[in-house]
């Protein structure tokens, strides 16, 4: 059954999306705020959105320092991403209190999170006003990512080196495998528009074996 949902929880319907941790530094300052408003926004050049509420101390270090980086965390790091969504550096020097290990990055001074899957150095390219938040558009400048966990794509093996997903308030998920998708042929969409139908969800004999062979593998892991 259908039931209606806030305009204000419509964006919870989009939850499941990669949570983020941003990182800034400033004047020998630093700070680490968790963002799920984020999102790729072009390939060539390649940018990257976040939207930063003003309130936010994180919000004038990416003002000021007109970089930041982004750290993507896995479910070990639970708990540390809702704490530091939960205190504001403003008050307290977080990233020291959570003894959080970091590393340099390539190319700019914030800092990038110890037991994360990937990492995006960002310049600022551009900011816009967006309805209550600043829109901190990124220019990628450097990208790594853990061998184990992504190669082209998250490769989701393993929960543990899974990014972790927000879902609001306090709830969290981990994507459970990577699904491959048919990649319709030309011959597929011509047969199609002459039977008036596409035959979208007809799997082969060959991928109904690929996704079984998926589904035990994911049974196994389970448990
Ligand atoms: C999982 C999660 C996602 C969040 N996403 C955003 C976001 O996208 N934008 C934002 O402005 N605040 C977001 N917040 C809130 C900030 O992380 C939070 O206010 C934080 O304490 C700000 O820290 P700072 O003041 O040190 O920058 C999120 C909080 C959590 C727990």
């Amino acid at each position: 059954m259908r039931r209606v949902v806030s305009d204000l929880d419509a964006r919870r319907l989009l939850g499941g999306g990669p949570v983020v941790l941003v990182s800034t530094s400033w004047h020998g300052n630093q700070d680490v705020m968790p963002a799920a408003f984020v999102t790729p926004l072009s390939m060539d050049p390649p940018l990257i959105g976040v939207a930063v509420h003003p309130s936010r101390h994180s919000h004038d270090m990416i003002k000021f320092s007109e970089e930041f980086a982004l750290s993507v965390p896995t479910r070990a790091l639970l708990h540390h991403v809702q704490y530091l969504g939960s205190v504001s550096g403003i008050d307290l020097a977080k990233l020291e209190l959570t003894r959080l290990p970091t590393f340099r990055g390539r190319r700019i001074d914030a800092p990038l999170l110890e037991g994360c899957i990937g990492w995006i150095e960002c310049g600022v390219h551009d900011a816009y006003t967006i309805g209550d938040h600043t829109l901190f558009v990124g220019k990628v400048i450097a990208a790594q990512a853990e061998g184990d966990a992504f190669d082209e794509t998250w490769l989701l093996h393993d929960a543990e080196e899974a990014p972790l997903q927000y879902l609001g308030l306090n709830f969290y998920a981990v994507p459970a495998a990577r699904l491959e998708a048919r990649i319709p042929q030309p011959a597929d969409v011509k047969r199609d528009v002459e039977a008036g139908e596409a035959q979208v969800g007809d799997a082969t004999e060959a991928e109904q074996r690929r996704e079984a062979t998926e589904r035990e593998r994911e049974d196994r892991q389970r448990g």
